[in-house]
């Protein structure tokens, strides 16, 4: 989690185990993940959401096959997005049934194995896409079951939303514009295609219910004008993801409960006062879920204090294993976990080694004013949008996964090499 614990020595410990003996078995820089963590929130958005609804975990936040298991024994789904997802998902053993496949520019293979494998649905994005969809069905004999993703006017970060019917953005079918009603009477024309319902994601790093609230109305509102022209109604709503994370003491995240308990309410009213049956209601949390049940661990290289400025602590990885900082002025929190000091804190910016100044880790923090090179520091809640965005650059090799829980620790994605990286290049 966000905080450190640490044992009599002042070394930091996950799952009972120090950092220090990880670091020396694991090497850095390393992602370090509490699976028990992983398990707990898994398990808390199953329960708050109850039978009546079903919680997807959102792949692109962080995947890998000991994940998929972990979200199989604890009775998730799996939202994936991309024929890679897709195929670790399947290798982990999550039932078709139990997938929903997203994007917004599929491709015909992606869609052709989708449905040859039974994904449980497919959430369609565009005309052209059902017209592919309802194809690829038709020859293959099947049914697929889709949602339409809906874009409902509401764009939503952290502690604001904007509610407006200029809707300039890649995703998503119009409701206010009239394209929502057009795809749902397309779909229902296709016999390829039996629509479950309609489906809508107003954003990320959300701290606020009001955002979701609104999409649940106007979903709602939509689910009405089907069945008074097609004389059906649809059974499911997916309100998609978003739900901020603690990266910093200063912010304070909603739980998964009061999400769901203020999502079921504002559905049982709407629908009531619309004659409906409620809908099933899907979400899809990835961040929530993964981001803060892991943290990396990097140890210090070069030290540079800059006069009148601040100290520049260089790290053993940057922006090929954390490019958030970088790319949406993300903030972090870092702390010294290899012992403990007494030393008065410096203003430090953590920055990695890439050849690029805007190759930042943690841009404004206080460390011990003895830090060292050698001493390890950890930067918290790097579980989301970290390893699934990490990439080559400098031809760096991406760290490893470690997961601990109650057992020890063990890697479930195990740190390039460069073997990995000739391997790719043929010369
Ligand atoms: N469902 C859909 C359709 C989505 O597009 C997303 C995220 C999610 C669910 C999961 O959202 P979450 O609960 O994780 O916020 N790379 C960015 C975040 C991009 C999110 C894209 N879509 C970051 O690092 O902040």
């Amino acid at each position: 989690a966000a905080t450190v614990a640490r044992n009599a020595e002042g070394v930091a410990t996950v799952g009972g185990l120090d950092v220090k003996a990880l670091a020396a078995e694991f090497g850095t820089p390393a992602y370090i993940l509490d699976e028990q963590d992983f398990r707990a929130r898994a398990r808390a958005w199953r329960e708050a959401f109850g039978a009546d609804a079903d919680v997807f975990y959102a792949g692109k936040a962080f995947l890998s096959k000991a994940v998929v298991r972990w979200l199989r024994e604890e009775g998730l789904n799996l939202d994936v997005c991309s024929a890679g997802e897709l195929a670790v998902a399947l290798a982990a053993g999550m039932p078709g049934e139990r997938i929903a496949l997203h994007g917004n520019n599929k491709t015909p293979d992606e869609l052709e194995h989708a449905v040859k494998v039974g994904v449980g649905h497919i959430v369609v994005d565009s005309y052209q896409e059902i017209e592919l969809l309802a194809a690829i069905a038709e020859r293959q004999g099947v049914r697929q079951p889709v949602l339409i993703r809906v874009t409902v006017g509401v764009e939503a970060h952290t502690h604001e939303f904007i509610a407006t019917a200029h809707e300039d953005q890649k995703f998503g079918l119009s409701l206010t514009g009239g394209a929502a009603a057009e795809a749902v009477r397309r779909v229902l024309a296709k016999d390829g295609l039996e629509l479950r319902g309609i489906h809508s994601h107003i954003g990320s790093q959300i701290f606020d219910t009001a955002g979701f609230e609104v999409a649940a109305r106007r979903l709602v509102g939509l689910l009405a004008e089907i069945r008074d022209e097609h004389g059906v109604e649809l059974p499911e709503i997916d309100l998609g993801g978003g739900l901020g994370i603690a990266y910093t003491s200063e912010d304070d995240p909603k739980q998964p409960a009061e999400i769901a308990a203020s999502l079921a309410e504002i559905v049982r009213r709407e629908c009531a006062s619309a004659r409906l049956n409620a809908p099933r209601i899907s979400v899809e949390p990835g961040r929530a879920i993964v981001g803060p049940t892991a943290f990396t661990l990097y140890e210090v290289g070069t030290i540079k204090p800059l006069e009148g400025l601040r100290t520049y602590v260089s790290v053993d990885g940057g922006m090929s294993d954390n490019i958030r900082t970088a790319l949406y002025d993300a903030e972090y929190s870092v702390a010294l976990v290899s012992r403990t000091s007494d030393a008065a804190p410096m203003l430090v910016r953590v920055v990695g080694k890439h050849c690029e100044s805007g190759d930042i880790v943690v841009r404004d923090a206080f460390l011990p004013a003895d830090l060292t090179a050698g001493d390890l520091i950890a930067v918290p809640a790097t579980g989301a949008y970290c390893r699934s965005m990490a990439s080559n650059y400098n031809h760096a090799l991406r760290p490893p996964v470690v997961a601990v829980n109650a057992e020890g620790a063990r890697v479930i994605v195990r740190r390039e090499t460069e073997e990995d990286l000739l391997r790719l290049d043929i010369g």
